[in-house]
């Protein structure tokens, strides 16, 4: 028997699965861990947190599966995007990760800018501006606010290549993930050597760097002895998790977009060709398929601004939201209608990555009348969400690329509220898949082609995936009229605020 493992080193949690050669499901685990704020907009996470969660949904996957060692032929990793894991020279990491979502970096964006001689030169160099959440300003920070800790440090990696490193005892990468670190010359999939050097950072603190399906190593026969599995095991080099949703929900050609509300939310499309957006408020990545690359617009909070409500603002509600507070206040916001009654959510609760890069941006309520309850505000955030996706969708649709099929997965695919939001929003049908594991599956196919069971990715996803709903956007009905006159104001809502923004981080 052929099992391929998948591993996602998500930011709520880890999750693992196991699939047979046909791609079906043959067990599934989760764990999650805590994020630290330390201070305001700054977001970290502790490595030996991945670490434990990691080896833990392994061993219940391989139980419940009911898995021999010699069955695993081969795991594939995923993982939050863009975290910086800091090294020292005996392997131990220096201080707790920075992530994704975190804002702490705004003095370094400029600074890289500075040294590659302008914002254009960057964008020739890496395919994208400098953002406060990529990896390099996050090595330029510790070099400028933490100087003992930068002189321990040997080897920078991201989540999922800690989790690599751990496994194997391997430093590797692989495009899709390293595209983020804005440090890969996206065009030739290799470092760039140039950037590095205005940088003053060493090629040899970065891993050697993969295509996704290749193998990158084996397990090392202590870890395989541990989690029941074999030292012949291979770990291929995966994908940052937008690239491995794309994977797992087929995107992997042109004409098809993937929309994926996990904490963050993306709009992601597959692009034959290297393909910018001049202005840079997409990222312009390699993608985990071969010779291909992907574009993206990424909202920051997407399912982290209703998990915020939820969690932060109505869960002390008492036993009424008992067993499950998403469902009872889904079931609210459904009652509530489309428009919330003129209330609007702006989710920039960690600042904003896609369209306005601002850290500085803040999350608002606008709107509020005596009238709205509850139900109200639920709404709102998830057509805000909605609204801040059509955002990204704007732009790709403005730069002529063809997005002929919408598939939803993470948390806004599931509810069928939120995918007729979305819908409505969009102006467009979306669709779901038979695969609702996302980046977990995607990266466990990348294992199965790496390990020969298919001939390549586009294979893999032919043979596995397939839409298994449609979620219709009544162009003539009240929903989509309501949010077609709504978006003009939520857009505008930014453009009044923004100044705001920076007074307030000025108080
Ligand atoms: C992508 C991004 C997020 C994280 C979330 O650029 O920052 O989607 O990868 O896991």
């Amino acid at each position: 028997m052929g099992v391929f493992l998948g591993i996602d080193v998500g930011t709520s949690g880890t999750k693992t699965l196991a699939i047979d050669e046909k791609g079906r499901i043959l067990a599934e685990a989760a764990e999650s861990y805590p994020c630290y704020y330390p201070a305001t907009q700054w977001s970290e996470q502790d490595p030996e947190d991945w670490w434990k969660a990691t080896r833990t949904t392994i061993k219940a996957v391989v139980s419940e599966a009911n898995l021999k060692a010699a069955d695993v032929k081969a795991i594939g990793l995923s993982g939050q995007m863009h975290g910086s894991v800091f090294l020292d020279k005996r392997g131990q990491v220096i201080r707790n990760a920075i992530l994704w979502n975190d804002q702490r970096t705004k003095a370094e964006c400029d600074e890289i800018e500075e040294r590659a001689g302008g914002r254009k030169k960057l964008i020739q160099m890496v395919a994208n501006p400098a953002l406060t959440g990529f990896t390099a300003p996050k090595i330029l920070w510790l070099r400028n606010n933490e100087p003992r800790a930068f002189a321990k440090l040997t080897h920078v990696l991201l989540p999922k290549d800690e989790i690599r490193r751990r496994l194997t005892g391997e430093m590797a990468t692989e495009v899709s993930d390293a595209s983020g670190m804005l440090l890969l010359d996206v065009a030739k999939r290799k470092w760039s050597k140039p950037l590095l050097k205005k940088l003053e950072l060493d090629e040899s603190m970065f891993a050697h760097c993969y295509e996704s399906e290749e193998v990158t190593g084996k397990l090392r026969p202590d870890v395989a002895t541990d989690l029941g599995l074999s030292k012949d095991c291979v770990v291929v080099g995966g994908a940052g998790d937008c690239a491995a949703n794309a994977v797992g929900t087929g995107v992997v050609t042109s004409g098809i977009l993937s929309n994926s509300v996990g904490s963050s939310g993306v709009m992601f499309v597959h692009s034959d060709q290297m393909q910018f957006d001049p202005a840079g408020r997409l990222h312009t990545f390699c993608h985990a398929v071969r010779g291909k690359w992907h574009m993206m617009g990424v909202t920051l909070s997407a399912g982290a601004s209703l998990s915020w409500l939820v969690e932060q603002v109505c869960k002390d509600a008492g036993d009424a939201l008992e067993p499950d507070p998403y469902k009872v206040l889904l079931g609210e916001a459904e009652k509530a209608p489309a428009g919330s009654l003129g209330l609007f959510f702006l989710p920039y609760l960690a600042g904003e990555r896609t369209p306005h890069a601002d850290p500085l941006a803040r999350g608002c309520f606008i709107g509020l009348t005596q009238s709205h309850q509850r139900g109200h505000l639920v709404r709102s955030v998830l057509e805000g969400v909605a609204y801040s996706l059509r955002d990204s969708l704007e732009i790709i649709r403005g730069l002529k690329v063809p997005v002929r099929q919408i598939r939803v997965s993470g948390g806004g695919g599931k509810s069928p509220l939120w995918r007729q939001i979305q819908a409505d929003v969009f102006g467009q049908d979306v669709v779901t898949i038979n695969a609702e594991q996302g980046p977990a599956y995607g990266v466990a196919l990348l294992a199965a082609v790496g390990a020969g069971a298919f001939k390549n990715v586009e294979e893999a996803c032919e043979a596995t995936i397939r839409v298994t709903s449609r979620t219709t956007c009544h162009q003539t009905r009240l929903p989509h009229r309501i949010y077609a006159k709504g978006y003009p104001v939520y857009q505008r809502l930014y453009q009044a605020l923004k100044d705001e923004f920076q007074a307030i981080a000025q108080l």
